[in-house]
């Protein structure tokens, strides 16, 4: 509500959009790198100082008005599609929506809240303190979620993405575990920055590509032992960083579950072209 009353986008202003756990901390180090190629290098990085999350800032934290860092023209967001202040729809500012296959993306909500909690208590917390996975499962599928339920906050951006192709990017996390060099090129492109065939001979997207793979992005101290603080509650750095897989579901659903999942999401994005149909190798 204060981004809405009070943030004015410019229309050179690119919002990185996603709905929790689907590979925003990943998107923000790639897009900050691609976008800032020319001014640092690995060990100049801001990357190596700073989580994603402070070099990239959050609108519904207000914090773009205090990010630290050289100052970019790049802001995230978790809001859905409807909820994005006026202004950035207006100004025809450009968004790059990442989302994720909804039963690995509910896996990794599980337990970064499960991390939070722990971390937040006033007092030692057991395993039975703590929501169980089954209960947790149910209020997801009946769409009770942070910033809303999955599918209308995926379906939200993907039919805008089908409006205005050009001004909207959107992206899936497998797709960008898969083939990420190619997921780079467009995110360059679409920032208005394609690397030149200079930068290609010289392995500048390969270089970036590494250096934020999750190998090397969780490895500066910075992501393993600092801490994020957010008004009276903190986060772990490394929190952000568990596994970094496609299909991690299965350690922690039965097969029925993710069945159940997957129906629910083909019937809320019927007729939308939209599927997260994922190959079993992956
Ligand atoms: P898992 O919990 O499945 O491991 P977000 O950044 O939106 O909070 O999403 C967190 C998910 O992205 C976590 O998934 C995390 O491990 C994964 N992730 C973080 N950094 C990554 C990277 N560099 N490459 C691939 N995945 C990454």
């Amino acid at each position: 509500m204060h981004a809405r009353d009070h943030f004015q986008a410019q229309p050179s202003d690119i919002f990185l959009c996603s709905p929790l756990k689907t590979g925003c901390t990943w998107l923000k180090a790639l897009s900050f790198s691609i976008a800032t190629r020319t001014q640092f290098d690995n060990s100049t990085s801001p990357l190596q100082k700073w989580v994603p999350h402070d070099c990239i800032p959050f609108l519904e934290h207000g914090e773009y008005s205090t990010a630290p860092g050289p100052r970019i023209p790049l802001f995230a967001t978790h809001l859905q599609y409807t909820c994005l202040p006026k202004s950035i729809i207006d100004s025809g500012c450009k968004i790059v929506y990442i989302c994720r296959d909804p039963k690995d993306t509910f896996v990794s909500m599980w337990h970064f809240f499960q991390r939070i909690t722990k971390c937040n208590s006033k007092q030692e917390l057991g395993e039975g303190d703590l929501i169980p996975i089954e209960v947790a499962f149910e209020f997801f599928c009946k769409g009770m979620s942070y910033y809303g339920p999955y599918w209308e906050h995926v379906l939200g951006y993907w039919k805008a993405s089908l409006e205005r192709p050009d001004k909207i990017l959107f992206l899936k996390y497998e797709d960008m575990k898969r083939n990420t060099e190619v997921c780079v090129m467009k995110l360059a492109e679409f920032f208005g920055c394609p690397f030149s065939l200079e930068e290609e001979r010289e392995g500048t997207v390969q270089k970036i590509i590494e250096s934020c793979s999750f190998e090397i992005l969780s490895n500066p101290e910075v992501n393993k032992m600092g801490k994020l603080v957010r008004k009276n509650r903190f986060v772990e750095n490394n929190a952000y960083f568990r596994k970094g897989k496609v299909g991690d579901w299965r350690n922690y659903l039965t097969a029925e579950m993710g069945m159940r999942l997957d129906d629910i999401m083909e019937e809320k994005l019927s007729g939308s072209g939209l599927t997260f149909h994922i190959s079993p190798q992956e």
